[in-house]
This record gives structure tokens, sequence and C-alpha cells, in this order.
């Protein structure tokens, strides 16, 4: 990366989330990019929920001037039936209880902000999706020509050649808004999916934690306080000693985008059938029936990926 391209603008798009939370303090303790806004989605909680939470980490971060715009309340076209609450607590944040945040959601919605800040600073903004689709779909269905004005879009999402986590082929993030990944995923713009095939390969073990709590920052002592009933839910759920990490790694891929290999492949959502909604099915060819439309990253170097995230987490300012 050249200098001229530091820092990158980012917004993030994002329903915190335990996982969520750690992502979004991982990008304001990296000098690589600029967060100009949180877009809040209904996801691992309620969009009320997830919209309180990125105002308390902003806030956190000290940096209680990044808007925060609140987003959709449900899927395009479903009802709801995720199960986010079971592994991020009903609050999204481990079941802990923070004081409410001081600031107010900017009043605009999710995709009319998302709409605003692309058009304002056209070539200039990194989408960063951290949750559900919907938001980033209905804002590119506001106003299209975001996607020729965005700089590109990162995903956390998917599972191209691994198996699923909110079903047997389905990941979360998509299973829960499979219409809107369709739309996001065919729309004319760069997107790059950072799914399970990368995200299962990070894991976070208890040591790791404690390594970084012993730093005993503001960063790391809300990360630490969080992160128990997300563990636990891991080792119930899957016998993890530890966490895969997930949403960080998107923002991994922007900070740092050669911790990864990536392949631009064919991807279609799947949504029509009543048990595989969701599946992400990869054409690994290139011919004319597929033509690429998403860089899917097959690989992480996670141990240099893990040493950046302690280096930045552990060295923030207390
Ligand atoms: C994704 O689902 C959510 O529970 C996490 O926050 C992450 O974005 C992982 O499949
Ligand atoms: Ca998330």
């Amino acid at each position: 990366m050249k200098n001229s391209d530091l820092p990158k603008r980012i917004l993030i798009d994002t329903d915190p989330g335990v996982d969520d939370s750690m992502a979004i303090l991982f990008a304001f303790c990296s000098p690589e990019v600029k967060v100009e806004g949180l877009t809040a989605v209904f996801g691992n909680s309620g969009s009320e929920n997830t919209t309180r939470n990125a105002l308390r980490l902003v806030e956190l971060a000290g940096h209680p001037e990044v808007p925060v715009a609140r987003g959709a309340e449900a899927p395009l076209l479903r009802e709801f039936k995720g199960f986010g609450w079971r592994v991020h607590g009903h609050n999204g944040l481990g079941e802990v209880d923070f004081p409410l945040p001081k600031g107010q959601p900017d009043p605009r919605r999710a995709a009319q902000f998302i709409v605003d800040t692309i058009m304002a600073n056209p070539g200039e903004i990194t989408l960063v999706a951290l949750g559900p689709l919907t938001n980033v779909a209905l804002a590119v269905s506001l106003e299209p020509k975001i996607a020729k004005n965005v700089k590109e879009v990162v995903l956390m999402g998917g599972a191209a050649n691994a198996m699923g986590n909110a079903s047997g082929v389905a990941e979360a993030n998509i299973r829960n808004d499979p219409e809107a990944a369709k739309i996001v995923f065919n729309a004319p713009w760069q997107v790059t999916m950072v799914g399970l095939d990368v995200t299962r390969k990070t894991v976070m073990t208890p040591a790791y934690v404690a390594e970084l709590g012993k730093a005993g920052n503001r960063f790391t002592d809300f990360i630490t306080k969080i992160l128990p009933h997300y563990m636990g839910f891991y080792k119930e759920a899957s016998g993890l000693d530890g966490l895969y990490v997930h949403d960080s790694s998107a923002l991994a891929y922007v900070i740092d985008p050669t911790l990864f290999k990536t392949k631009l492949v064919h991807v279609e959502v799947e949504t029509v059938s009543p048990v595989n909604f969701g599946l992400t099915a990869v054409d690994w060819r290139l011919s004319a029936e597929a033509e690429p439309n998403v860089h899917v990253c097959v690989d992480v170097d996670n141990d240099r990926f893990l040493a950046l995230y302690k280096q930045r987490l552990t060295e923030a300012v207390s």
C-alpha cells in the first residue's frame, strides 16, 4: 500500500455484537483507516440495541463525533428467525450492563446515510459490512449511483468452501437476509467476501484473550468483559476453546490486504430453497456463463493477523 492511500476512509455497517465490537475497536486503533460513520442493522440483536451499542463504541473509542445511523429492523422479505442473541446475549454485548451512551443517532436512516456519505465523497469510501446486508442493499436500491462512487465493499459473510454456521450450508449474515445479499453481490461494484473459509482459520484462544486483557486499557477491558458469554457459546455449541475471528477479519482485510489470498469468482446467493437459503454457491470456473462478481478470501496468514490485532489493541492509549 502506498502512503498516499492512507488512511482509507471507511463506513462500517454493523450489528454489534461481540465480534463486531472487537472489529470496530480494531478499526479505531489502526492508523490505516479512518472511521467516517457506523450504520446499525438488526442481526445479533434488534436495531435498537445495535444502534445503542454502536453509540457506546464510538464514545468508548474517544470519537463521539463519529455519526451513528440506525438502520433496518428486519430482512427485506422474510420474517427474522436468527438466533444471534444466543451467541451475543440479549443486549448484543454478552449480557454485560453498560451505561447508556450520551449521544443520539443521526436523524437519517442508515441507507440514506450510506448514500449521502458515498455520494459526497466519490471514489473515497470503503464500505465494510459486518452484519446482514439489508442496509447496504437498501442503499444501493435507493441510489444505484453509489455502486460507481464507492471505492469498494468488503463484507464479512458467506462460506465458499466451508460448512455454514447458521445452517449446514449458510453463514449467519447471509442467511439472515439472503435477498439483500443477492442484491449486494450482483451490484456493479467491487465486492470482497471475507467468509467462514478464512474466519474459522483464525482462533483467539483463552491464552490469547488473557494476554490482551493484561494491557488493561479501556479497549481491552471492554473486550474481556463482553467475551465470556460469547466464548461460552462456542464451547457449548462446538467444543471450541476460544473464538473464531469473524468480523475483525473483514477489518484486517481493509487494513492489510496482504494478509489474505483471494480468488475472483462467480458467487450466487441461494434464495429459493426452504432449507439451503443463504448458501453462497461459488462457481470456481471463469467462464462466460459465470462472470466473476466477487473476490472471495480463500486463505489468511492467521499468525500475522493475530499479532497485528494484539499489537493494535494492547498499544491503544488508556
Ligand atoms: C457473523 O454473524 C454474526 O453473529 C457475527 O457478528 C458475524 O458478523 C459470523 O457468521
Ligand atoms: Ca456482525
